[in-house]
């Protein structure tokens, strides 16, 4: 956790970044907190093959791939987008860890899911016992691990003595702001998570956050309130990893300033949030805000 003072002297805010950029195993991000629960799920149902779902440059795969590894367990990816002669960032790494990639040449979510049920139905005919994960880990199980996130964030409550008014994040396959509103709903916590779409429309992604949230209650005995869901997609510009204004300056202004690293399609789209709203006086003076540093930050070596 830090404070940013730069930007918070500038607006008068307190503004910290939690770092989950650094959760350290597989090169870190949002995506090991799910897979904690994950990987522990797969291995108490005695599973031995692991595969997870996810486009070329997947951070979900990489770090997926790297418990998977760890755990003893056979893994393969279902990658949307061409095999590449040189493959760079998240792709270097899938294949350094020795795992088997299936290129799937089609941007569409739905045929990488028909794919890698083909895939399963192929494996357990061979014996195999498989664990088969969705795009981005967002499963009930796997947002456990923001429920677990969002304790750590109650806590940092009394050994930093600031209570964050709100939480902002980057959100895509609605897991890690399920999560956070699950935990948000148990503690009684009375701020905002707000989630910064990277690709969905507005409506139609709170429906998504609402039913896993549901979901992932349902594990815990908390209900949760519909209302406490905050979705912004105003920062998406044209589309899902299209570059923005507001996105390059963000990460030029977090490596510069603070020598953190953002990574141009999620993070770099939440922090331009963030500090669009500081602009604007969206946040009250002296407001208490969390920018969760989700990861993905190997994109630069694409
Ligand atoms: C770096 C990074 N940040 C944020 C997200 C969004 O998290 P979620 O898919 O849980 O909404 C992702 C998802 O791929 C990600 O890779």
């Amino acid at each position: 956790m830090h404070r940013l003072d730069g930007l918070s002297d500038t607006y008068s805010a307190n503004i910290y970044c939690k770092r989950d950029d650094l959760t350290g195993f597989g090169f870190g991000g949002n995506k090991t907190r799910k897979l904690d629960f994950l990987l522990a799920d797969a291995l108490d149902q005695g599973c031995d093959t692991l595969i997870a779902i996810g486009a070329n440059q997947s951070n979900f795969c990489r770090v997926a791939a790297s418990y998977g590894v760890w755990g003893g367990m056979e893994v393969h990816l279902v990658l949307g987008g061409n095999r590449c002669e040189n493959p760079t960032g998240n792709l270097r790494v899938d294949h350094l860890l020795g795992v088997t990639c299936h290129h799937v040449d089609s941007p569409d979510w739905d045929n990488w899911a028909c794919e890698a049920e083909g895939l399963e139905k192929r494996l357990t005919a061979s014996g195999k016992k498989v664990y088969r994960m969705p795009v981005g880990g967002s499963t009930p199980r796997g947002a456990l691990g923001y429920v677990d996130a969002f304790s750590e964030i109650i806590a940092d409550h009394s050994s930093l003595a600031v209570e964050f008014d709100a939480v902002i994040h980057a959100s895509s396959s609605a897991g890690t702001q399920a999560g956070l509103i699950v935990g948000k709903a148990i503690s009684g916590w009375q701020g905002q998570v707000i989630g910064v779409s990277v690709a969905k429309p507005q409506d139609e992604f709170r429906q998504d956050v609402l039913d896993l949230a549901r979901a992932t209650a349902v594990q815990m005995d908390a209900v949760v309130d519909p209302s406490s869901i905050v979705v912004d997609d105003g920062y998406i510009g044209e589309g899902y990893a299209a570059r923005t204004a507001g996105c390059r300056e963000a990460v030029e202004m977090f490596a510069r300033r603070f020598g953190v690293f953002l990574d141009y399609v999620y993070t770099g789209k939440a922090a331009a949030a963030l500090i669009d709203y500081l602009r604007k006086g969206r946040f009250a003076q002296g407001a208490n805000v969390l920018f969760i540093h989700t990861g993905g930050n190997i994109e630069l070596f694409e």
